[in-house]
This record gives C-alpha cells, sequence and structure tokens, in this order.
C-alpha cells in the first residue's frame, strides 16, 4: 500500500527551489510538466487503445512516493503546472494521497496550478476531494453525447455515469473544459451539439485531432483521421467564429464562438507547428521522461530515482534530458505503411 509521508518533502522542496530553472537549448523554459500516474484505464477508447491492452507489472510503476518526489523536484527546478493524467490518473489507487501531498506546492505558491486530464468516470466520487485539494479546473475527454456512440467509442464507458461525475465536479467548484477527439464518420455530424452543450454549462471545448501513437488493433486512425481545418470551415458555416490572443504554449489555438459566447480550442499536432513555443514535457507512469510528444527520445528517471534517495542522480538526470529537448517533432500518419508514426500509446504518455 503506497503512502506519502507529508513531513517529507517541505524542508525538500526549500533547499532545491534555489536551483536554476530548467531551459532547453532552444531558450524555452519548461514550466509545465504532464505526469501518467497510471497506464490503467477503465475504457479502452478506440484510438487510444486495443481491447485487449496488457499493462505494466506493479513493479515497474512508480509508487506515489516516487511521483511525489519526481513531481516536486520538477517544481523545485521551475516547473509551474502541474498535470496528472494516465491511462485514467483516478483508476490509480491512493490518488488522492498523491494530490493532497502535491496540493503543498500550490499553498507555498511554489506551483501555480495543479489539475488532471480524466475521462470523468470516477468524478462523482472524487470531486469534493480535488477542489478541497487546491485543484481549479480540470479538463475531461468527452467525445459524443449519445450513449451508443460513447460505449462504442469508449468500448467499456457509460454516457451516464460521466455525466454525472460532470455534475458533480461543477457542483464542486470545478472549472471545466472538455477535450473531444474528432473521429471522422463518428462524432463529426455532433460538434455544434456538443458546443452549445458545453458553452451552455459554462465548459470551454477543445477539438482534438486523431493523432498516430500506439497499435490499437481493429481499424485505423487513417480512417478516423478528420483533419481540423475541415471540421473549422464547417463550423464557421454555423458559427461566427472570432480569432482571440488565448495561448497556453501547446498545439492548441482558440477561437471565441460569439452565438455562445464560450471558448473553442483546435489542436491540431499534424497540420500546424506548435514547437517553438513549446514549454512541457511528459514523464510516464515509469519514471521515463519524453522530451516531446512527437519523438521517441526519452530518459528514464526511474533508475536515478531509486539509486539514492537524495535528489542529485535525478537533477542531473533531468539537466541532461532537458539538453536533448528537440526543436520540434515529426508527426506524420504513414500512409504507405498504415501504422503509427510512433509506437507508444497516448495512454503510456498522457495526452
Ligand atoms: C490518454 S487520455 C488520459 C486521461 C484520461 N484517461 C482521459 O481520457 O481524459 C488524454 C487525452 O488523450 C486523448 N487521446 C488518446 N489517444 C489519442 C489519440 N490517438 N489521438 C488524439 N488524442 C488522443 C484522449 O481523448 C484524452 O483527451
Ligand atoms: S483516452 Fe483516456 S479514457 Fe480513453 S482509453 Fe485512453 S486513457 Fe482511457
Amino acid at each position: 500500500m503506497d503512502s506519502v509521508h507529508a513531513s517529507l518533502p517541505a524542508l525538500e522542496l526549500d533547499r532545491e527551489s534555489r536551483r536554476p530553472r530548467l531551459v532547453d537549448p532552444f531558450g524555452r523554459a519548461i514550466s509545465y510538466l504532464r505526469v501518467s500516474v497510471t497506464d490503467r484505464c477503465d475504457f479502452r477508447c478506440v484510438y487510444c487503445m486495443a481491447e485487449n491492452m496488457s499493462f505494466l507489472p506493479k513493479t515497474e510503476v512508480l509508487t506515489l512516493e516516487e511521483l511525489d518526489r519526481l513531481c516536486s523536484a520538477f517544481v523545485a527546478r521551475g516547473v509551474r503546472k502541474l498535470r496528472l493524467t494516465g491511462g485514467e490518473p483516478l483508476v490509480r489507487r491512493g490518488i488522492m494521497t498523491l494530490v493532497d501531498s502535491l496540493s503543498r506546492h500550490l499553498r507555498s505558491g511554489a506551483l501555480d496550478e495543479l489539475t488532471l486530464t480524466t475521462n470523468g468516470s470516477q468524478l462523482a466520487k472524487y470531486a469534493v476531494e480535488l477542489k478541497a485539494a487546491g485543484i481549479r479546473r480540470i479538463n475531461v475527454s468527452l467525445d459524443t453525447l449519445d450513449a451508443e456512440k460513447f460505449r462504442a467509442i469508449t468500448r467499456w464507458g457509460a454516457l451516464d455515469q460521466v455525466l454525472a461525475g460532470i455534475d458533480a465536479a461543477q457542483s464542486a467548484g470545478l472549472k471545466i473544459k472538455i477535450n473531444t477527439v474528432a473521429l471522422r464518420g463518428v462524432n463529426d455530424d455532433e460538434f455544434p451539439t456538443l458546443i452549445e452543450w458545453a458553452h451552455g454549462r459554462g465548459m470551454d471545448l477543445t477539438l482534438i485531432e486523431v493523432m498516430p501513437l500506439g497499435e490499437i488493433g481493429a481499424g485505423s486512425r487513417l480512417d478516423q483521421y478528420l483533419p481540423l481545418s475541415i471540421v473549422r470551415t464547417r463550423l464557421a458555416e454555423r458559427f461566427s467564429l472570432e480569432d482571440i490572443d488565448y495561448r497556453t504554449g501547446g498545439p492548441a489555438r482558440y477561437v471565441r464562438v460569439a452565438e455562445t459566447g464560450g471558448t473553442l480550442g483546435f489542436i491540431t499536432p499534424l497540420t500546424h507547428n506548435f514547437c517553438e513555443s513549446c514549454n512541457r514535457v511528459r514523464v510516464t507512469c515509469t519514471g521515463t521522461l519524453y522530451m516531446c510528444l512527437g519523438q521517441e527520445d526519452a530518459a528514464d528517471l526511474r533508475k536515478p530515482l531509486r539509486a539514492s534517495e537524495a535528489n542529485e542522480l535525478l537533477f542531473t538526470a533531468i539537466d541532461e534530458a532537458i539538453s536533448r529537448k528537440p526543436k520540434g517533432h515529426d508527426f506524420v500518419i504513414d500512409r504507405r505503411h498504415r501504422r503509427p508514426a510512433l509506437a507508444r500509446h497516448m495512454s503510456v504518455t498522457g495526452g
């Protein structure tokens, strides 16, 4: 059973906060860390996982204490925003212990934001606790409002449960952004409905292009792939989309929908280049650091983490990895071989 010793890290951070911030060779400050806390999930979304996924043995997955240490090391080096993801972060046993422990960095002012991306299935259970821990807003992934379609896309999920989770989160005072993966021939008829629904409830909505990550078995992302440039053109026939200057350093671009007053985002990693402003890195639940979502190069942080209780080796490994952060990525859906451009799944790097 994992447990985090709440007394340990505060002192450590004090000592370590004097360390230099992480800046890559292209002058980009690394201020945003996304951490996958588990590779497991209670859904099997068709674009994300094969139905018969095999998951990692427990010994390979970082304990809650190790995740805490790892996140805190990045915070000590200038990370201001931490996103927990997965797999499904809320199915990790003891997840609230980790969230509660990490929330000390919010209280100390070292961290601006602690957040998570979730499929929403466990939100009814955790919403109040998440809010109490200082989480202000979360991303919930939802691709359709049609219960049958929802089941077909997620294979194992139930729409009702997710909608109840969203209700609970809003009642608890959490701000929600909905993430919707655009799937050709599956949910492309629903975007106006989803936009009106989300904006009507005070939630922003972001559409995401399918990315070629990981083998997913039956079907192909070539069949699922729907360029958001086309979606945007279609939506512009129905809504007035006003460009806004809101940027997060990531691959999303935002517009205001005049009719609803809400914000609509487009994440287009395949058709747009967003790398020059990239401020983020990702760590998997095994402690592998990916410097770029679209490149294979990675650094093992689990070894230095487990080799010593002090953080010197860990910091050296992080510095070495950040010095290799590439200038940009090279995503393509491989049309000739109909294979993903990268072998790892989104549930490994956490999106
Ligand atoms: C991997 S999930 C992890 C967090 C959580 N389980 C969830 O679904 O929100 C994070 C995000 O990645 C998206 N995603 C997964 N596979 C994808 C793919 N191949 N292309 C684009 N987005 C993907 C999901 O829709 C979700 O919004
Ligand atoms: S997208 Fe999220 S909910 Fe769906 S299978 Fe992947 S990790 Fe699970």
